[in-house]
Protein backbone atom coordinates (compact mmCIF):
# COMPACT_ATOMS: atom_id res chain seq x y z
CA UNK A 1 0.00 0.00 0.00
CA UNK A 2 2.70 2.19 1.22
CA UNK A 3 5.15 1.57 -2.02
CA UNK A 4 1.68 2.32 -4.06
CA UNK A 5 0.65 5.51 -2.78
CA UNK A 6 4.15 6.90 -3.25
CA UNK A 7 4.19 6.09 -7.18
CA UNK A 8 0.70 7.76 -7.04
CA UNK A 9 2.77 10.54 -5.85
CA UNK A 10 5.47 10.40 -7.97
CA UNK A 11 3.14 9.84 -11.19
CA UNK A 12 1.11 12.52 -10.39
CA UNK A 13 4.19 14.73 -10.04
CA UNK A 14 5.93 13.99 -12.38
CA UNK A 15 3.20 13.81 -14.92
CA UNK A 16 1.38 16.98 -13.14
CA UNK A 17 4.71 18.90 -14.11
CA UNK A 18 5.06 18.41 -17.79
CA UNK A 19 0.73 18.59 -18.86
CA UNK A 20 0.34 21.36 -16.40
CA UNK A 21 2.99 23.57 -14.97
CA UNK A 22 0.23 26.47 -13.28
CA UNK A 23 -0.68 23.46 -11.04
CA UNK A 24 2.73 24.14 -9.07
CA UNK A 25 2.04 27.31 -7.07
CA UNK A 26 5.44 27.03 -5.48
CA UNK A 27 8.69 26.24 -7.35
CA UNK A 28 9.76 26.60 -11.18
CA UNK A 29 8.89 23.13 -13.26
CA UNK A 30 10.92 23.95 -16.06
CA UNK A 31 14.96 23.56 -15.22
CA UNK A 32 16.45 26.48 -14.81
CA UNK A 33 19.66 27.77 -15.86
CA UNK A 34 22.60 28.06 -13.56
CA UNK A 35 24.95 31.15 -13.46
CA UNK A 36 28.43 29.59 -12.55
CA UNK A 37 30.40 32.36 -13.93
CA UNK A 38 31.59 33.06 -10.43
CA UNK A 39 32.89 29.39 -9.55
CA UNK A 40 36.50 28.12 -10.81
CA UNK A 41 35.60 25.69 -14.23
CA UNK A 42 36.07 22.48 -14.35
CA UNK A 43 36.13 21.33 -17.77
CA UNK A 44 34.50 18.40 -19.28
CA UNK A 45 36.75 15.26 -17.18
CA UNK A 46 34.17 14.28 -14.25
CA UNK A 47 35.21 14.94 -10.89
CA UNK A 48 34.65 12.54 -8.54
CA UNK A 49 34.82 14.23 -5.05
CA UNK A 50 33.59 17.22 -4.82
CA UNK A 51 35.93 20.27 -6.06
CA UNK A 52 34.22 22.75 -4.16
CA UNK A 53 33.77 22.03 -0.79
CA UNK A 54 33.72 24.68 1.94
CA UNK A 55 33.55 26.87 -1.31
CA UNK A 56 30.78 29.84 0.37
CA UNK A 57 30.58 31.07 -3.49
CA UNK A 58 29.82 27.74 -4.66
CA UNK A 59 27.34 27.27 -1.41
CA UNK A 60 25.55 30.51 -2.46
CA UNK A 61 25.45 29.52 -6.04
CA UNK A 62 24.16 26.22 -4.85
CA UNK A 63 21.43 27.52 -2.69
CA UNK A 64 19.62 29.27 -5.47
CA UNK A 65 20.44 26.28 -7.96
CA UNK A 66 18.56 24.30 -5.57
CA UNK A 67 15.42 26.43 -4.82
CA UNK A 68 15.03 26.32 -8.34
CA UNK A 69 15.67 23.39 -9.82
CA UNK A 70 14.98 21.10 -6.99
CA UNK A 71 13.32 21.82 -3.95
CA UNK A 72 9.78 21.46 -5.53
CA UNK A 73 10.76 17.70 -4.82
CA UNK A 74 12.82 17.21 -2.46
CA UNK A 75 11.27 20.57 0.15
CA UNK A 76 12.57 23.91 0.61
CA UNK A 77 15.51 24.29 2.66
CA UNK A 78 16.22 20.33 2.06
CA UNK A 79 13.69 19.43 4.08
CA UNK A 80 11.74 16.53 2.55
CA UNK A 81 7.81 16.55 2.89
CA UNK A 82 8.20 12.92 2.25
CA UNK A 83 7.55 13.22 -1.36
CA UNK A 84 11.11 12.70 -2.49
CA UNK A 85 14.05 11.46 0.16
CA UNK A 86 15.73 13.95 2.53
CA UNK A 87 18.84 15.43 1.03
CA UNK A 88 20.35 16.51 4.21
CA UNK A 89 20.98 12.46 5.35
CA UNK A 90 23.47 11.88 2.55
CA UNK A 91 27.06 11.64 3.84
CA UNK A 92 29.68 13.52 2.88
CA UNK A 93 32.00 11.76 1.15
CA UNK A 94 34.08 10.29 -1.78
CA UNK A 95 31.44 7.75 -2.24
CA UNK A 96 28.57 9.71 -2.10
CA UNK A 97 29.67 12.41 -4.11
CA UNK A 98 29.90 9.92 -6.58
CA UNK A 99 26.54 8.43 -6.17
CA UNK A 100 25.04 12.16 -5.77
CA UNK A 101 26.82 13.28 -9.23
CA UNK A 102 25.13 9.82 -11.07
CA UNK A 103 21.86 10.33 -9.46
CA UNK A 104 21.17 13.83 -10.80
CA UNK A 105 22.63 12.91 -14.29
CA UNK A 106 20.87 10.27 -14.71
CA UNK A 107 17.66 10.99 -12.63
CA UNK A 108 15.78 8.25 -10.83
CA UNK A 109 14.03 5.86 -13.55
CA UNK A 110 12.63 2.38 -12.77
CA UNK A 111 10.27 0.10 -14.82
CA UNK A 112 9.80 3.19 -17.15
CA UNK A 113 8.52 5.07 -14.32
CA UNK A 114 10.33 8.64 -14.04
CA UNK A 115 10.58 9.38 -10.03
CA UNK A 116 13.01 12.29 -10.99
CA UNK A 117 13.94 13.64 -14.37
CA UNK A 118 17.68 13.26 -15.37
CA UNK A 119 19.56 16.49 -15.65
CA UNK A 120 22.60 15.18 -17.82
CA UNK A 121 22.98 18.02 -20.74
CA UNK A 122 20.53 20.33 -18.81
CA UNK A 123 22.97 21.26 -15.42
CA UNK A 124 26.54 21.71 -16.02
CA UNK A 125 29.24 20.06 -13.52
CA UNK A 126 29.64 23.47 -11.68
CA UNK A 127 25.97 23.97 -10.96
CA UNK A 128 25.85 20.24 -9.62
CA UNK A 129 29.10 20.36 -7.22
CA UNK A 130 27.65 23.84 -6.27
CA UNK A 131 24.07 22.35 -5.04
CA UNK A 132 26.12 19.44 -3.59
CA UNK A 133 27.77 21.95 -1.13
CA UNK A 134 24.80 23.82 -0.54
CA UNK A 135 23.66 20.52 0.63
CA UNK A 136 26.74 19.59 3.28
CA UNK A 137 25.72 22.65 4.32
CA UNK A 138 22.10 21.76 5.13
CA UNK A 139 23.74 18.52 6.73
CA UNK A 140 25.68 19.88 9.47
CA UNK A 141 22.05 21.86 10.46
CA UNK A 142 20.13 18.54 10.48
CA UNK A 143 22.51 16.69 12.74
CA UNK A 144 21.64 19.61 15.91
CA UNK A 145 18.13 20.44 15.00
CA UNK A 146 16.18 18.81 17.48
CA UNK A 147 13.31 16.28 15.65
CA UNK A 148 9.67 17.79 14.98
CA UNK A 149 7.24 15.94 16.78
CA UNK A 150 4.33 17.23 14.35
CA UNK A 151 6.23 16.48 11.62
CA UNK A 152 6.49 12.55 13.03
CA UNK A 153 3.11 12.60 13.37
CA UNK A 154 2.02 13.74 10.17
CA UNK A 155 4.45 11.04 8.73
CA UNK A 156 3.14 8.56 10.74
CA UNK A 157 -0.58 9.16 10.02
CA UNK A 158 0.49 8.94 6.28
CA UNK A 159 -0.65 12.82 5.59
CA UNK A 160 3.17 13.43 4.08
CA UNK A 161 2.37 10.75 1.32
CA UNK A 162 0.73 13.56 -0.21
CA UNK A 163 1.33 16.57 1.75
CA UNK A 164 4.51 18.57 2.41
CA UNK A 165 4.80 21.65 4.32
CA UNK A 166 5.93 24.32 1.99
CA UNK A 167 5.65 22.90 -1.78
CA UNK A 168 2.64 21.24 -3.47
CA UNK A 169 2.26 17.60 -3.73
CA UNK A 170 -0.99 15.56 -4.67
CA UNK A 171 -2.19 18.17 -1.92
CA UNK A 172 -1.94 21.29 -1.04
CA UNK A 173 1.06 22.76 1.15
CA UNK A 174 0.38 22.85 4.35
CA UNK A 175 1.50 26.37 4.56
CA UNK A 176 -0.70 27.21 1.92
CA UNK A 177 -4.03 25.82 3.67
CA UNK A 178 -2.87 28.12 6.70
CA UNK A 179 -2.94 31.37 4.61
CA UNK A 180 -5.62 30.33 2.69
CA UNK A 181 -7.66 29.76 6.05
CA UNK A 182 -5.44 31.97 8.83
CA UNK A 183 -8.20 34.60 9.70
CA UNK A 184 -11.73 31.59 9.97
CA UNK A 185 -11.97 30.95 13.12
CA UNK A 186 -14.61 28.23 12.47
CA UNK A 187 -12.29 26.53 9.56
CA UNK A 188 -10.50 24.01 12.15
CA UNK A 189 -13.38 22.10 13.27
CA UNK A 190 -14.45 21.84 9.20
CA UNK A 191 -10.99 21.13 8.07
CA UNK A 192 -10.97 18.26 11.31
CA UNK A 193 -14.43 17.33 9.34
CA UNK A 194 -13.03 16.90 5.70
CA UNK A 195 -9.82 14.96 6.75
CA UNK A 196 -12.17 12.42 8.61
CA UNK A 197 -14.25 12.03 5.52
CA UNK A 198 -11.82 12.84 2.83
CA UNK A 199 -12.95 15.09 -0.20
CA UNK A 200 -12.24 16.97 -3.38
CA UNK A 201 -13.07 20.60 -5.04
CA UNK A 202 -11.17 22.90 -3.29
CA UNK A 203 -7.61 23.01 -4.19
CA UNK A 204 -8.42 20.41 -7.16
CA UNK A 205 -9.96 17.13 -9.13
CA UNK A 206 -7.81 15.06 -7.22
CA UNK A 207 -9.77 13.78 -3.51
CA UNK A 208 -8.20 13.22 -0.38
CA UNK A 209 -9.20 9.96 1.11
CA UNK A 210 -10.63 9.57 4.10
CA UNK A 211 -8.22 9.62 6.94
CA UNK A 212 -10.45 8.48 9.74
CA UNK A 213 -8.08 5.28 10.36
CA UNK A 214 -6.05 8.18 12.06
CA UNK A 215 -7.09 8.46 15.76
CA UNK A 216 -9.42 11.85 16.49
CA UNK A 217 -7.11 13.01 19.12
CA UNK A 218 -3.87 13.18 16.64
CA UNK A 219 -6.25 14.15 13.65
CA UNK A 220 -7.61 17.44 15.80
CA UNK A 221 -3.72 18.15 16.45
CA UNK A 222 -2.29 17.35 13.16
CA UNK A 223 -5.40 20.26 12.03
CA UNK A 224 -4.29 23.02 14.58
CA UNK A 225 -0.64 22.29 13.70
CA UNK A 226 -1.42 23.15 9.77
CA UNK A 227 -3.09 25.71 10.84
CA UNK A 228 -0.61 27.10 12.94
CA UNK A 229 1.60 27.16 9.96
CA UNK A 230 3.33 23.83 10.10
CA UNK A 231 6.19 24.81 12.32
C1 LIG B 1 10.18 15.67 -9.95
C2 LIG B 1 10.70 15.52 -8.61
C3 LIG B 1 12.21 15.63 -8.40
C4 LIG B 1 13.07 16.65 -8.78
C5 LIG B 1 12.75 17.92 -9.53
C6 LIG B 1 14.37 16.27 -8.26
N1 LIG B 1 14.31 15.06 -7.62
FE1 LIG B 1 15.85 14.05 -6.79
N2 LIG B 1 14.63 12.48 -6.39
C7 LIG B 1 13.26 12.47 -6.56
C8 LIG B 1 12.71 11.19 -6.11
C9 LIG B 1 11.24 10.79 -6.10
C10 LIG B 1 13.82 10.41 -5.67
C11 LIG B 1 13.79 8.98 -5.15
C12 LIG B 1 13.77 8.08 -6.34
C13 LIG B 1 13.74 6.62 -6.01
O1 LIG B 1 12.92 6.21 -5.18
O2 LIG B 1 14.56 5.91 -6.60
C14 LIG B 1 15.00 11.27 -5.85
C15 LIG B 1 16.29 10.90 -5.51
C16 LIG B 1 17.39 11.74 -5.49
C17 LIG B 1 18.70 11.39 -5.00
C18 LIG B 1 19.09 10.07 -4.33
C19 LIG B 1 18.79 10.23 -2.85
C20 LIG B 1 18.91 8.98 -2.02
O3 LIG B 1 18.76 9.09 -0.78
O4 LIG B 1 19.10 7.88 -2.57
C21 LIG B 1 19.50 12.51 -5.12
C22 LIG B 1 20.96 12.64 -4.72
C23 LIG B 1 18.67 13.54 -5.72
N3 LIG B 1 17.41 13.03 -5.93
C24 LIG B 1 19.11 14.83 -5.98
C25 LIG B 1 18.36 15.78 -6.65
C26 LIG B 1 18.85 17.10 -7.02
C27 LIG B 1 20.22 17.64 -6.65
C28 LIG B 1 17.86 17.71 -7.72
C29 LIG B 1 17.90 19.07 -8.38
C30 LIG B 1 18.98 19.28 -9.32
C31 LIG B 1 16.73 16.79 -7.77
N4 LIG B 1 17.07 15.65 -7.12
C32 LIG B 1 15.51 17.06 -8.40
C33 LIG B 1 12.50 13.49 -7.10
C34 LIG B 1 13.00 14.64 -7.67
C1 LIG C 1 -3.79 10.16 -0.72
C2 LIG C 1 -3.46 11.57 -0.58
C3 LIG C 1 -3.74 12.31 0.72
C4 LIG C 1 -3.48 11.91 2.02
C5 LIG C 1 -2.91 10.58 2.48
C6 LIG C 1 -3.85 13.03 2.85
N1 LIG C 1 -4.32 14.06 2.09
FE1 LIG C 1 -4.98 15.87 2.78
N2 LIG C 1 -5.49 16.39 0.89
C7 LIG C 1 -5.27 15.64 -0.25
C8 LIG C 1 -5.86 16.32 -1.41
C9 LIG C 1 -5.84 15.82 -2.83
C10 LIG C 1 -6.43 17.51 -0.89
C11 LIG C 1 -7.21 18.58 -1.69
C12 LIG C 1 -8.70 18.27 -1.56
C13 LIG C 1 -9.57 19.32 -2.20
O1 LIG C 1 -9.18 19.86 -3.24
O2 LIG C 1 -10.65 19.58 -1.66
C14 LIG C 1 -6.17 17.53 0.55
C15 LIG C 1 -6.56 18.57 1.39
C16 LIG C 1 -6.23 18.66 2.74
C17 LIG C 1 -6.54 19.79 3.59
C18 LIG C 1 -7.26 21.07 3.15
C19 LIG C 1 -8.74 20.79 2.99
C20 LIG C 1 -9.53 21.95 2.44
O3 LIG C 1 -10.76 21.78 2.32
O4 LIG C 1 -8.97 23.01 2.14
C21 LIG C 1 -6.07 19.48 4.84
C22 LIG C 1 -6.16 20.34 6.10
C23 LIG C 1 -5.48 18.16 4.76
N3 LIG C 1 -5.59 17.71 3.47
C24 LIG C 1 -4.89 17.49 5.83
C25 LIG C 1 -4.48 16.16 5.78
C26 LIG C 1 -4.04 15.42 6.94
C27 LIG C 1 -3.94 15.96 8.35
C28 LIG C 1 -3.70 14.16 6.49
C29 LIG C 1 -3.20 13.00 7.32
C30 LIG C 1 -4.01 12.59 8.44
C31 LIG C 1 -3.95 14.14 5.05
N4 LIG C 1 -4.41 15.36 4.67
C32 LIG C 1 -3.73 13.03 4.24
C33 LIG C 1 -4.62 14.43 -0.31
C34 LIG C 1 -4.26 13.67 0.78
Amino acid sequence: MQARIRFFVVAALVGGSLLSPIAFAHGDVTPQAVDVSTLKPLGDQKRDENPYRGDKEAVRVGTSAYNQNCARCHGLEAISGGIAPDLRKLDIDKETDIYFRESVLRGKVRNGAVYMPPFEGIMSQEAIWAIRSYLDTRHEVEAVAPPNPMAALAKKSNCLSCHAVDARGVGPAYREVAKKYGKDKNAEARLLAKVKKGGSGTWGKVPMPPMDAVPEDDLKALVKWIMAGAN
